[in-house]
């Protein structure tokens, strides 16, 4: 049987911090609002001349490094991002040339937050299919781009970043299953309402940032997580117990809390990062991700649980014998 196994992490944050503070000088909010209903103290945001992919080619060296990973290595590049540079080339195209990786497959993949589960989904099933031996999966995001900053409903909540994992193919136990869903349905809580195709004079304007009710979808998205969890351990046989670490997306301390509850799960095991970084959508898991490998809390043979929830609506989980 052949596994896709995760050989290396890493991450990348914008070195410019936006405090909330720094927002309260902005807009109408204060610090205890935020913090209270986000767990938010802080986000990073990308400088004039960075972009997605700058972002994305720091987090994948470090990635690479530690899974002894040259460019000429890989055979798939997969960045999932909502902010990509250009409509296209792809960001992973992009990416691959200044990894001198040119040759293999890459692709953009796009389900907003959960951009990284469905990367590392379709990249997993690239390898179990043989023929792929080697494939890096990056979530990065220039969400500042494309946030109202006069909106303190949602100018709050995101920030930037990039995280990435180096896959490779082994007999080891590695990722053990992968779970996507998305439902169309309810386009209109979370979405940026213009782009190439559809409304492009509004953005011409310049006018059209993230729109959510955040209310709503904070509903929907606790009891979506809550089933996914039913859904994975069930897949795998497993017992609640069996979690050593839940990685979730991190948009905001009270969702991922009623997950944890869901897992039986102390918060002593969530990996949480949305205090420092925000929510960085696609980045937001492979970052909290490498942040626990590299501390030392996730250690080789734990068992994982990504999830995420985002934009579409898109879900889904992924369960890990790290
Ligand atoms: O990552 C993709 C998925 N996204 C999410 O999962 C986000 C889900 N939603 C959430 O995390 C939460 O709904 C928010 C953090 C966005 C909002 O928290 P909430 O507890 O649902 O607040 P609310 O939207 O019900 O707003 C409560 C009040 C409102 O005032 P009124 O109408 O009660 O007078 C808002 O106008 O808080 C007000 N408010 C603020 N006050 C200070 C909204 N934003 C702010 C702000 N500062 N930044």
């Amino acid at each position: 049987m052949i596994y896709a196994r995760i050989t290396g992490t890493g991450g990348y944050l914008p070195e410019k911090i936006l405090t909330n503070a720094d927002l309260e000088r902005m807009v109408e909010t204060d610090d205890a609002w935020i913090r209270e209903r986000t767990g938010i103290q802080q986000r990073h945001i990308v400088g004039e001349n960075e972009s997605t992919v700058d972002l994305a080619e720091i987090a994948a060296r470090r990635a690479m490094e530690v899974a002894g990973v040259e460019g000429k290595d890989l055979d798939l590049i997969i960045v999932a991002t909502t902010t990509p540079d250009l409509v296209f080339p792809s960001t992973a195209c992009l990416l691959q040339h200044r990894l001198g990786a040119n040759g293999c497959a890459a692709f953009d993949v796009q389900a907003v937050c959960t951009g990284f589960v469905y990367a590392l989904g379709v990249a997993e099933k690239f390898i179990r299919a043989g023929g792929t031996k080697r494939a890096l999966v990056i979530g990065a995001e220039t969400l500042s781009r494309i946030v109202d900053w006069t909106d303190r409903t949602t100018c709050v909540l995101f920030g930037d970043g990039a995280g990435a994992v180096v896959l490779e193919a082994s007999e080891e136990a590695g990722i053990l299953s992968v779970h996507l869903h998305a439902d169309g349905a309810h386009s209109d809580l979370l979405s940026v309402p213009c782009g190439v195709s559809k409304n492009r004079a509004l953005c011409e304007q310049g006018g059209v940032f993230i729109q959510m009710k955040g209310n709503e979808v904070f509903k929907v998205a606790v009891n979506t997580l809550g089933r996914i969890v039913d859904e994975t351990l069930e897949a795998a046989g497993l017992e609640k117990a069996d979690i050593d670490w839940l990685v979730p997306h991190q948009a905001n301390t009270r969702i991922i809390a009623a997950t944890a509850k869901k897992l039986g799960l102390p918060m002593e095991r969530v990996v949480l990062t949305v205090a420092k970084h925000g929510n960085t959508s696609a980045a937001s898991v492979p970052l909290a991700l490498d942040v626990a490998v590299r501390d030392g809390r996730i250690q080789r043979g734990d068992r994982l649980l990504l999830e995420a929830f985002g934009g579409g609506f898109t879900w889904g989980s992924a369960l890990i014998r790290y």
